[in-house]
């Protein structure tokens, strides 16, 4: 997501595609794939099992022996409605190709990421709400259902990944939240700590990263707060301990490691939009009619293949997401507003 005179985002998409080879071509090459001359060997692990995956691979780039106080939920149980076509993405692919701002404008952000202390952790619930509160993210994770669910996973960046995550549905924190008649929005915010997030020195990004949501939205059954990912607790790169997954909205929209969640009567002015508005709007519906003004949104790089597919409206969700818009009309669906 490159912001002028930011790097990164305004890399093409084949040109992220060759840094993150050359950077972590020992990880492809023990991992799943290979490319030869160009040409895609195989992806071995993801495309022969099927679907599945192996949930004692371990956290990639990992160099912490915490322990996480909920690893006893996992594997949760999969929730056999939100099962998928596609083959999933390995863990190591995932897990080595990574937007996490605070630890980088790159995609190579994993060793980073582990020096974010994730307990304790606290979550703050506030706003137009009932009763405001702070939450232990153990005592919340422990309240709520936990459950598995394959979705897809599209950057606006056009690559894509399928992902087995864990949480629970984001309904279930607003039922928790007790919101107030008059709330319309929900924003959230990532936690702050530029001793730990080098990223955060950058003072010209609009810290802390922030997303925003209607209640509608949030409400919906897509709507997901992941917890875990690849049937353990969310590697810190993934956004631990808890982050967005809006399978039908562009990737930035799925904000990580939040500390917060405020129900609001007023639109959240989210981090992206802060910074290029005509770029990255509220909404950022996938829609592959409508280009980014810098790329196209036609089609998408599947991670870990050397597949490339259209992209679909709503990211293949429109039959459970559509109704949300229909009185915006089309031209509100999409991204930049
Ligand atoms: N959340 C925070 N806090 N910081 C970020 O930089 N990047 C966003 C989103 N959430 C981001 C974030 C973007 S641009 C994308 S595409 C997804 O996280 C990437 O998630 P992934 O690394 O798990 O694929």
């Amino acid at each position: 997501m490159f912001i002028k005179p930011f790097r990164s985002w305004s890399l093409k998409d084949n040109q992220a595609t060759d840094e993150s080879l050359y950077l972590n071509r020992r990880t492809f090459m023990t991992g799943s794939s290979l490319l030869i001359g160009g040409a895609a060997l195989g992806l071995a692990g993801c495309q022969e099992q099927g679907g599945g995956y192996d949930a004692s691979v371990s956290q990639s780039a990992s160099t912490s022996d915490f322990v996480d106080p909920t690893l006893d939920l996992y594997p949760a149980k999969r929730n056999e409605a939100y099962q998928i076509e596609r083959a999933l993405t390995d863990e190591a692919t995932n897990a080595s190709y990574n937007n996490f701002y605070e630890f980088g404008s790159h995609k190579q952000v994993a060793k980073a990421a582990q020096a974010l202390n994730t307990r304790p952790w606290q979550v703050t619930i506030d706003g137009m709400v009932e009763k405001e509160m702070v939450l232990d993210i153990d005592a919340l994770i422990r309240s709520m259902q936990l459950e598995e669910r394959l979705y897809r996973h599209r950057c606006v960046e056009a690559w894509s990944m399928t992902i087995p995550w864990t949480g629970f549905a984001f309904k279930d924190l607003i039922a928790k939240a007790k919101p107030l008649s008059g709330a319309k929005y929900i924003r959230m915010e990532t936690f702050k700590d530029p001793s730990v997030a080098s990223g955060q020195k950058q003072t010209w990004y609009p810290w802390p990263y922030v997303e925003g949501v209607t209640m509608q939205e949030a409400s919906n059954d897509l709507a997901f707060l992941v917890t875990g990912a690849y049937g353990k607790p969310a590697a810190k790169q993934f956004g631990a301990p808890l982050r967005l997954a809006l399978p039908w909205k562009y990737g930035f929209k799925s904000i990580k490691s939040i500390v917060r969640f405020t129900f609001t009567d007023k639109r959240p002015v989210s981090f992206w939009e802060k910074l290029a508005p005509r770029e990255y709007g509220f909404w950022a519906n996938v829609n592959p009619a409508v280009d980014h003004p810098r790329w196209s949104q036609a089609t998408e790089r599947v991670l870990g293949s050397n597949a490339r597919i259209p992209t679909q409206i709503y990211n293949g969700y429109g039959e459970q997401v559509a109704h949300l818009y229909k009185d915006l009309g089309l031209a509100e669906t999409v991204l930049y507003r």
